[in-house]
């Protein structure tokens, strides 16, 4: 269980996968912030969610987040505009791990179109059970910033 609650935010194409991984982060013991979208028939906007995301860890309300869009990827590259995000769009449990453990990410970014439930499930545990590395890992992360 992690200090702080795991933000987390969809656009539309994200929403049922993110009502799935809300109820297994709370089944996990975790406080969630939840910040939208909150139904999957309105058409709304990927970056307006990664920005409010972006904005929760800004802030200091968040420090660990889960965006979640169609494949993972406009909510991610919406997302690491920001500097102070490191959003990974991941694909299976390796990627999320090793997101951790080399890029010390942040924020993990799933496809609801792309990963089935149990998939995204193991990549939600590997990235909030898997600590970063340091050492040399340390020295390529700070250049990104
Ligand atoms: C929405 O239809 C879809 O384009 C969006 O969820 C995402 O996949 C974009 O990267």
């Amino acid at each position: 269980m992690t200090a702080k609650p795991i933000a987390i935010a969809c656009d539309h194409a994200g929403f049922p996968l993110k009502q799935a991984l809300v109820a297994e982060l709370e089944a996990m013991g975790e406080a969630v912030l939840d910040l939208g979208t909150d139904d999957a028939e309105t058409s709304v906007d990927y970056p307006d969610f990664a920005e409010r995301l972006a904005r929760a860890i800004k802030e200091g309300r968040s420090e660990r987040g889960i965006l979640v869009c169609g494949t993972g990827l406009g909510i991610s590259m919406a997302a690491n505009r920001h500097p102070w995000v490191r959003a990974a769009p991941c694909h299976d449990e390796t990627t999320a791990r090793l997101s951790r453990q080399h890029n010390d990410a942040n924020v993990l970014a799933l496809g609801a179109r792309i990963v089935g439930l149990e998939v995204a499930k193991d990549c939600l545990r590997s990235f909030l059970g898997t600590a970063f590395e340091g050492g040399r890992h340390e020295r390529r992360v700070n250049k990104m910033a």
